[in-house]
């Protein structure tokens, strides 16, 4: 049985007006990469291969010029659309086809994650092949997410979105592994108050079955939801610092392709001759010295 990916890309991208009036935020640039090449980088990380890419109808194009088939790094891309942003949850409603009772791991198209160790966190998290798994990261703004509350001893007390009087700071990352019973679950949703189906209604659900498992990412990474101005901004100078800093490439799907025994050296030299006299380029080639 193995575990399949689905990013999450549609949605409105209002908050970003009037930078998303033609295109879809999760194609707008994070430094040197389109925005869905971060979430990506993080399910190839946790070996994920095989991945359904749920869009607008309008931009669903766009994303296939971008990434294709996925033969280029020998990963599997499978697209459907959202016509309207009536919750993340309903990733799983869309995605019910795709996953035909395998497990699965949701990751938002406008979530970036690094950090040393999070490919060991990822896998230890795809391994469980019971429940469910989410992380959680430690923020100043907790109003603005999915608030975890801890008892002493660790155990999850309560998931709450967007509470005006967040129980703890601790907020759920977009980064969801869920076992094989998650289709089934998602059908005893109700929409919000807002009108949306919940993700944090459905790890509520997991809570409750008491197979609700939270990984908590320490000061040591790096968790960016890039949808606003100032947190796109933000990113992409992380990116550029780090990448300026170090000499090597953050979430770079090609090398991770690589790095993964997916593709081979000489497949890797022509995706760098693809990427032009670009930085980029010179940087996917130095995984060959
Ligand atoms: O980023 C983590 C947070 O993401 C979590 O802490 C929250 O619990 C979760 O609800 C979510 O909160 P946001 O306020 O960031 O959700 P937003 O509506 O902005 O959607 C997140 C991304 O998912 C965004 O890039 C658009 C996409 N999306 C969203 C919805 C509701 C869709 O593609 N379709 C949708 O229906």
């Amino acid at each position: 049985m193995s575990r399949k990916g689905i990013i999450l890309a549609g949605g409105a991208g209002t908050r970003l007006h009037p930078l998303t009036m033609v295109t879809s935020k999760q194609l707008l640039p994070v430094y040197d990469k389109p925005m869905i090449y971060y979430p990506l980088s993080a399910l190839m990380l946790a070996g994920i291969s095989d991945i359904l890419i749920i869009t607008t109808p309008q931009d669903q194009a766009a994303f296939k010029h971008l990434l294709g088939t996925g033969r280029q790094w020998n990963v599997k891309f499978d697209y459907a659309e959202q016509p309207e942003p009536n919750g993340i949850a309903q990733a799983f409603v869309i995605a019910a086809d795709f996953l035909r009772s395998e497990p699965s791991c949701l990751i938002l198209g406008d979530n970036i994650l690094y950090g040393h160790g999070l490919p060991d966190a990822l896998h230890r998290a795809g391994a469980r092949d019971r429940g469910a798994t989410i992380f959680s990261y430690w923020v100043d703004d907790p109003q603005r997410y999915g608030v975890i509350e801890f008892n002493p001893n660790d155990e999850v007390l309560s998931i709450e979105e967007k509470p005006q009087n967040p129980k703890s700071n601790w907020a759920a990352i977009g980064v969801y592994f869920y076992d094989e019973e998650v289709t089934d679950l998602v059908k005893q949703l109700a929409p919000s108050a807002r009108g949306e189906l919940e993700i944090t209604d459905l790890n509520v659900l997991y809570m409750r079955k008491r197979q609700l498992k939270v990984e908590r990412l320490g000061r040591g990474f790096a968790w960016f939801d890039a949808g606003t101005h100032d947190s796109l901004l933000e990113a992409g100078e992380f990116v550029r610092v780090l990448q300026h800093r170090q000499g090597q490439l953050v979430c770079a799907p090609d090398e991770i392709a690589f790095h993964n025994g997916w593709i081979s050296a000489a497949e890797l030299k022509e995706l760098a001759a693809k990427a032009g006299k670009t930085q980029y380029a010179r940087r996917l080639l130095d995984n060959l010295r």
